[in-house]
């Protein structure tokens, strides 16, 4: 899987419970180079000669097929000049808007020459937001009508704006679609915006959590696109995302090295001492707060950095595992990595790593997660089902599903972790205090807490059900 972040782990675990449904999935990703392929099983050329127009060229891919865990997987690999996706990493290049849409467009354009029929084609973020624009402006015409769209948004902080010259690169006719408003961003002048796109041509919207729907259309985290989402509001509606318990479970964690559930708590205490020796920290008889995250301003850096200080000021250990989206934020978390080196009840471990962080969650008693906006969240989830208790700003997916210890409007047994609403050092520092506090005196109350988050159920179960209930809807009968 190609995973920087959570929409890896989304697209994974929905299609995934799709299939176990009995559904025909199939996933369509670019050839990066940076992707582990090991895994999937049978890869094969499946289209050797596909030729996708882009740019006034025709330019030459090949798709390769393979199966993972009951999904099919196909992989677009261009040839030439348009070979984009070797780059080593994922995203974050100048041409991020003509690579996507290229990759948009060959998908297309493969499905309609291979003959494939999806009676839904499902669409994550600004990445892919042209798909549908470009299916019902040119492949409609070309006779194939039988695909429905649904388009889920994870993170309106990213919508794809770009100049109008991509249209045309694409095979769209920029003139139209500018002057009819449907891609023009409302807040720049003459710019695409690709994720209105998505949103006008699709026949669903889904954003990741209830409460971000919520957010995203009455308030300004909509980031411009609140006219538009209610200008379409008989289309649009919030599914919270699942957790994949097949990757996700501290019973059967390939990468931890004690396995434990909520009938056998103590077991996941020798996890806390693998990952003090792992880190090399002291043992000592203090709770572990914990922050797995990408360091990203979304995330609340600001609050990430204080939360170190205020573990530290009040008895605890503190690790935190972060991959950095700016120089300076990197440079920030080194510096304070180099502050702390000697502190043996302190680990900041600067970069991506997915095997550690399941360490992490396994030997962790706290997560803090002080996120400005949070669509969904899995790491609170994630969190829950290893025992650990969240401690969040209530936004997002994060209001959805953390319910405070001491709010009375829950019954105890729904209650799971603390959660602060001000985005401010007082807010975090009071949400964090009472959960140490909780921590050090009253450990039945606290080790409830842990088990009241470890038996919800974060599963797929009934988002995939959900979805299900949406592509009914939308396909054609
Ligand atoms: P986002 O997608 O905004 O980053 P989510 O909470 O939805 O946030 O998902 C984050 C996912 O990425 C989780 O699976 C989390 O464990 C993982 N993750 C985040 N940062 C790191 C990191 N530095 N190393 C390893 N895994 C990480
Ligand atoms: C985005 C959001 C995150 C969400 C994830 C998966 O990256 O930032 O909140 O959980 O997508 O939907």
């Amino acid at each position: 899987m190609a995973k920087t972040g959570g929409l890896g782990d989304v697209v994974n675990g929905l299609s995934y419970e799709l299939a176990i449904r009995g559904n025909h999935v199939e996933v369509i990703l670019p050839k990066y180079d940076c992707m582990r392929y090991d895994r999937i099983e049978d890869l094969r050329v499946c289209y050797e000669d596909l030729w996708v127009p882009f740019d006034g060229q025709w330019i030459h891919c090949t798709v390769l097929e393979g199966r993972s865990e009951g999904i099919n997987f196909l992989f677009i690999d261009a040839h030439g000049e348009w070979n984009a996706f070797n780059r080593g990493v994922l995203y974050g290049h100048r041409d991020d808007a003509a690579r996507f849409t290229f990759f948009s467009r060959a998908a297309l354009e493969f499905l309609f020459k291979s003959g494939r029929r999806p009676e839904i084609i499902h669409c994550h973020d600004w990445q892919t937001g042209l798909a549908p624009v470009m299916y019902y402006e040119i492949y409609n015409g070309l006779g194939w009508n039988d695909a429905r769209f649904c388009y889920t948004l994870h993170n309106m902080g990213h919508q794809g704006r770009t100049g109008a010259q991509l249209l045309s690169q694409c095979g769209l006719n920029a003139h139209g679609l500018m002057n009819h408003g449907q891609l023009l961003d409302d807040q720049h002048p003459h710019t695409v915006n690709m994720m209105k796109g998505g949103i006008v041509f699709s026949n669903f919207i889904t954003t990741v959590s209830p409460t971000y729907m919520e957010e995203i259309r009455f308030s300004e985290q909509g980031q411009g696109l609140q006219g538009v989402l209610n200008r379409h509001g008989d289309k649009v509606g919030g599914v919270l995302n699942g957790l994949n318990y097949g990757v996700w479970n501290p019973e059967l964690d390939p990468f931890i090295p004690s396995h434990y559930g909520p009938d056998n708590l103590p077991a996941k205490f020798a996890n806390k001492a693998a990952l003090r020796n792992r880190l090399l920290m002291r043992e000592a008889f203090k709770p572990i707060v914990a922050v797995v995250s990408r360091l990203d301003p979304q995330k609340g850096v600001d609050l990430i950095r204080h939360s170190i200080s205020v573990a530290l000021a009040n008895n605890c250990q503190f690790v935190l595992l972060g991959s950095a989206s700016e120089a300076w934020i990197n440079d920030e978390f080194w510096r304070i990595k180099h502050q702390l080196n000697d502190n043996p009840d302190c680990h900041l471990e600067i970069g991506y790593d997915e095997e550690l962080s399941h360490l992490i969650y396994a030997g962790a008693d706290m997560l803090v997660i002080p996120s400005q906006y949070e669509p969904c969240g899995l790491t609170q989830m994630i969190a829950m089902k290893y025992g650990v208790v969240p401690v969040v700003r209530s936004t997002g997916g994060l209001a959805d599903t953390v319910f405070d210890a001491n709010y009375a409007d829950k019954p105890f047994e729904e209650r799971n972790g603390y959660v602060f609403n001000d985005l401010t050092h007082d807010g975090l520092e009071s949400a964090m205090g009472r959960a140490i506090g909780l921590w050090h005196r009253f450990p039945d109350y606290f080790r409830q807490l842990r088990l009241n988050g470890m038996r919800q159920d974060y599963s797929w179960n009934q988002p995939g059900q959900d979805y299900i209930n949406i592509f009914n809807h939308i396909r054609v009968k």
